[in-house]
C-alpha cells in the first residue's frame, strides 16, 4: 500500500476521470487527506424525489427502465455531492432475468412463490445471458456519461444472501431452511451456490464492461453463519464471484461478519466493508493492509445532531488506522432517515482531514 503525495484540492470539482477520483484512490489503498463518502441505499425511499418518480411503478419494473435507473442513481449524487454513485437496481434483478418468479414486496423485500429446495428446482436457475439484462448495460453507459469524474459502483448479491431468499422464499430471521439444506445435502447446496455465483458474476461483468468503476458484493445475511460454516459452504462461491471481476476494485460487504472478517477479505476483496458493530481501528487489526469501508450505524441517524457529529469524527479518526478509508454507513440508509441529516454527514466528512491529519507522507 503506497502513500501518495496529494497535489490538488480534494474538495474541488471531481477530476474528469473516475479512476483519479478520491474514491478510486482509496480503493487502491492510497492514503487520502479525507475519506471519500457514499451511502449504501443512498438512492431510495428516504428521498422524496425518488418516491415521486416511483409512484405507480413496481420496484423491479423501475430497474428495467434505463431512464428511471439513471435518474434515481443520480438523485443522491446531486442532492448530497457524495463521492460515488451506486447503481440503482436490486440483488434479485438477475434472478428475475433468468426467469425466477421473484418479486420485491414493499416493506417486506424479495419474495418467491416457489422456493428452490430440490435438485429439480435447480433447473429454474439457468446461467444469465448478458442480453437478458441489456437494460443494465444501457443504464450504466448513460450514467457513466452523465457522471463524468464521479465513479459509479456496480453491485451484486453474494451467493449466500441470494440463496437464502431462493431457499426460504422470502426474508428470514433464522435462515433455518437454508441451513438445513446446507448441512443435509451439501452436494445440492454447492450446486445451488455455484449457479447463483455464475449469475452474480455475469451481472457484475455486464456492469463493469459498460463502465462501472468498482463493484460491491453484498452479503447482507452472511452474519447468520458461524465462521466454520462460512468457510466451508460459502467462501469458495463468493471467491468465485470476486475472482471473476477484472480490472476494477472489489468491495466485499457483510452484516454481522466481524467474527470472520479475514475470510471476507481472503474471498478476494480489495476493500472490506465493515458494519457498525466493529470499530474500524479493530477491523484494521483483523484485516491488516486492507482499505476499509464503513461504518456509521444507520439507526443513529435519527439521534440529535451532536451525537451524529461525534460519531462521524470518531469513525474518521478510527478509519485512519487502515491504509485507506471510505466513509459509509454500517448498512443501508433506513427509509425514515431525514435526507438533511445525510447532507450534513457528507459535509462533515468532506470537511474532515486537511493538513497533518492523514495525508500520508505529509507532502501535500
Ligand atoms: O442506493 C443503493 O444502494 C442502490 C440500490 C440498491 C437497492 N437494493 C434498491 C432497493 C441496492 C444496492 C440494493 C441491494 C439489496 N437488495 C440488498 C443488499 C443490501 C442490503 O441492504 O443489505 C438486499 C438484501 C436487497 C433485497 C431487498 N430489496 C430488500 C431487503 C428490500 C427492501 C424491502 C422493503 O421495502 O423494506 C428491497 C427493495 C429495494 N431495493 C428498495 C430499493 C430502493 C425499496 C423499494 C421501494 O421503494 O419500495
Amino acid at each position: 500500500m503506497s502513500d501518495v503525495t496529494v497535489t490538488y484540492d480534494e474538495n474541488a470539482a471531481a477530476p474528469a476521470d473516475p479512476s483519479d477520483s478520491l474514491f478510486a484512490r482509496a480503493c487502491r489503498g492510497e492514503r487520502t487527506s479525507r475519506p471519500p463518502v457514499w451511502f449504501m441505499r443512498q438512492a431510495g425511499r428516504s428521498l422524496p424525489e425518488y418516491r415521486r418518480l416511483r409512484e405507480g411503478v413496481p420496484m423491479l419494473e423501475s430497474c428495467t427502465r434505463p431512464d428511471m435507473v439513471t435518474e434515481i442513481t443520480l438523485q443522491p449524487v446531486r442532492r448530497y455531492g457524495v463521492d460515488a454513485a451506486i447503481f440503482y437496481s436490486d440483488i434479485v434483478v438477475p434472478l428475475r432475468a433468468v426467469g425466477v418468479d421473484v418479486d420485491v414486496k414493499p416493506g417486506i423485500g424479495p419474495v418467491l412463490d416457489q422456493p428452490i429446495r430440490s435438485r429439480a428446482d435447480l433447473d429454474r436457475l439457468r446461467p444469465l445471458e448478458p442480453g437478458e439484462v441489456s437494460f443494465v448495460d444501457e443504464a450504466v453507459r448513460a450514467l457513466v456519461g452523465e457522471l463524468g469524474g464521479t465513479p459509479l459502483i456496480g453491485f451484486a448479491g453474494a451467493p449466500f444472501t441470494l440463496a437464502s431468499y431462493l431457499v426460504e422464499g422470502g426474508p428470514s430471521k433464522h435462515h433455518e431452511v437454508t441451513k438445513a439444506l446446507m448441512h443435509s445435502d451439501p452436494d445440492l447446496w454447492h450446486e445451488l451456490l455455484s449457479r447463483v455465483a455464475g449469475i452474480s458474476a455475469m451481472f457484475l461483468d455486464v456492469q463493469v464492461r459498460a463502465g462501472a468503476s468498482a463493484v460491491q458484493l453484498f452479503d447482507s445475511w452472511a452474519g447468520a453463519l458461524s465462521a466454520a460454516d462460512y468457510a466451508k459452504y460459502v467462501h469458495p462461491h463468493s471467491a468465485e464471484v470476486l475472482d471473476s471481476v477484472i480490472d476494477v476494485p472489489r468491495i466485499h460487504f457483510g452484516v454481522g461478519t466481524s467474527e470472520f472478517l479475514p475470510l471476507m477479505a481472503s474471498a478476494g476483496a480489495d476493500v472490506v466493508g465493515v458494519d457498525w458493530r466493529l470499530p474500524l481501528d479493530e477491523a484494521a487489526l483483523r484485516v491488516p493492509g486492507k482499505p476499509l469501508q464503513g461504518n456509521l450505524d444507520p439507526a443513529l441517524l435519527g439521534a440529535d445532531w451532536p451525537v451524529i457529529e461525534r460519531e462521524v469524527h470518531r469513525i474518521v479518526a478510527e478509519g485512519r488506522r487502515a491504509p485507506a478509508h471510505i466513509f459509509n454507513l454500517g448498512h443501508g440508509v433506513l427509509p425514515t432517515t431525514d435526507p438533511d441529516v445525510l447532507a450534513r454527514v457528507v459535509e462533515t466528512v468532506q470537511a474532515a482531514g486537511g493538513p497533518g491529519t492523514g495525508s500520508g507522507t505529509g507532502a501535500a
